[in-house]
């Protein structure tokens, strides 16, 4: 018999704030004053925008508006509906929205806050929303036939939970998703700790993903390339950078700007490079990490988020790309295929800003103690396709279609083991409940970050621990690459009282 810790590890329990250098702080706010005229007028406390003005009109996400007085509740209506989206100037899709724009509203709001959406369907298919990364109770996870019914044309569901951790997490279809997420179907939801001391004023949330479309603006099927399409993973031709293809951000050079970066890509990596500019990672899918990292090209896998601050620097006037290199995450990846644009940076005019020293952040965050854990094997295979070509991916040696539930006692702490024994790269993803990646010593891998999606390379294996908290119901996990989720590589893991009496190792 295994036996339960109850040791927290949710990110909720890690109470201390993340410290900035106020030293940094206070050389940006000089700076920023001894480029304005009215210094004068200027407080130090107000926040003060080192960026030139409209830097990011061109890219910036519409937001959802709140209707509820309450300031601890933020409420408002959307739709999904097909509407006819421009990419580009000229370039109009004929997608499928939320309230009628690629990607849907930006919802933001402050952890511990009160989120109530009222969503009606209205698509020529049914859906639900889930809300990916969130800790909600299991009713609102958004899982047909698991936590709710499919919703049909005309149908309406109220989502309504309470928020707990802060951090860039986001929406999307839970039916038919690699067709609904791949057509225009996601929205990002930031949730902002208004005592966070990250210190950058200039804040830009940024979903990528791509669309796939003809010169009449019609969505490419979501079956293009037969069984060979979904073991690769379909891609959209376009990449998208908050729905547009190719935008111009603006920079002041040496202006230091925060980036919330989401990957809603059905299947798409982002491997994102600076021209070799760095990236100054603060944080993960769980909001801060234990503390920063640096790092010359940022990885964002579908469905992980990257906190980054960047000091883009160039000449007045001149331009730097943002791009996305080739990351070989299969065949099909790498071959035949090259660097591509995702958006432009645009210096101003403005002489460039001496390069501030990044805050010193830290998090506290409780070592979990990994003694006493459930240990789980999963494994991840692609047998030979059968006789009329068709393949699906496994899962332990089964398509999620045969799969049995596998299972967890509440408050019971579980490291899962998932080996990668396919030719592809699987973001492997856990609805409800964030993770702690371990080394080949299961122990944390430092810096320390709230995951719930994390790629699983070809051949790799990955390690973490999870705290299964009190929140009973079956939970999915599976692969973020949406085809493949739907060619078998999903399962669910069922958390409750009993369960745990009845938990075993698995040997797969
Ligand atoms: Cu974004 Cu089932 O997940
Ligand atoms: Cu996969």
């Amino acid at each position: 018999m295994h036996r339960m810790r109850r040791v927290p590890v949710g990110p909720c329990h890690s109470s201390p704030q993340p410290r900035a250098s106020s030293l940094w702080f206070r050389r940006v706010i000089a700076a920023a004053l001894a480029s304005v005229a009215s210094a004068g007028l200027a407080s130090a406390q107000a926040p003060v925008s080192l960026a030139p003005s409209g830097w990011d009109a061109d890219i910036k996400l519409v937001e959802a508006v709140d209707r509820n007085p309450d300031p601890k509740i933020f409420e408002f209506d959307m739709t999904a509906r097909l509407a006819d989206v421009a990419v580009a100037p000229g370039k109009t899709v004929q997608a499928w929205t939320y309230n009628g724009g690629i990607p849907g509203p930006l919802i933001r709001i402050h952890v511990g806050d009160r989120l109530i959406v009222h969503f009606t369907n209205d698509l020529p298919q049914p859906t639900t929303v889930h809300w990916h990364g969130v800790r909600v109770p299991i009713e609102m996870d958004g899982v047909p036939g698991v936590s709710q019914p499919e919703m049909q044309r005309g149908d309406t569901f109220t989502y309504d939970f309470v928020v707990r951790d802060a951090g860039l997490y986001w929406y999307h279809p839970h039916v038919m998703s690699a067709a609904q997420v791949g057509a225009g179907l996601y929205g990002a939801l930031l949730v902002e700790d208004p005592a966070d001391e990250v210190g950058i004023t200039d804040e830009l949330t940024l979903v990528l993903s791509d669309i796939g479309f003809d010169r009449k603006g019609v969505l490419e099927s979501p079956t293009s390339g037969g069984p060979a399409g979904m073991v690769f993973g379909r891609e959209g031709a376009y990449i998208l950078a908050n729905g547009k293809i190719m935008p111009t951000l603006r920079a002041r050079s040496g202006a230091p700007q925060r980036w919330h970066i989401v990957n809603t890509a059905k299947s798409r990596f982002f491997l994102l490079d600076l021209d070799g500019q760095p990236f100054y990672v603060i944080g993960s899918d769980g909001g801060l990490q234990e503390k920063p990292v640096t790092t010359d090209s940022l990885l964002v896998t579908p469905g992980e988020r990257a906190d980054v601050i960047v000091t883009p620097t160039g000449p007045p006037g001149g331009t730097l790309p943002l791009r996305a290199m080739l990351y070989n995450r299969g065949y099909g990846s790498v071959e035949y295929r090259g660097v591509e644009d995702v958006l432009t940076i645009a210096f101003s005019d403005q002489p460039a800003l001496p390069k501030p020293k990044m805050p010193a952040l830290h998090r506290e965050m409780a070592v979990p103690s990994i003694e006493g854990a459930t240990k789980v094997n999963v494994v991840l295979t692609l047998p030979p396709a059968g006789p009329n070509g068709t393949s699906e991916f496994h899962v332990n040696g089964v398509p999620s279609w045969k799969a049995k539930p596998f299972l967890a006692g509440l408050g019971e702490q579980q490291i899962w083991i998932v080996k990668n024994e396919s030719k592809f790269a699987h973001p492997f993803h856990l609805h409800g409940f964030f993770f702690l990646p371990l080394d080949e010593k299961l122990e944390p891998i430092h810096p320390m970050a709230w995951k719930d999606t994390l790629n699983v390379p070809m051949d790799g294996t990955v390690r973490f621990l999870v705290h299964f908290d009190e929140r009973p119901g079956t939970w999915m996990f599976h692969c973020h690459i949406l085809d493949h989720a739907e060619g078998g590589l999903m399962g669910t893991v069922q958390v409750g009282d009993r369960a745990a009496e009845h938990t075993h190792p698995k040997k797969p």
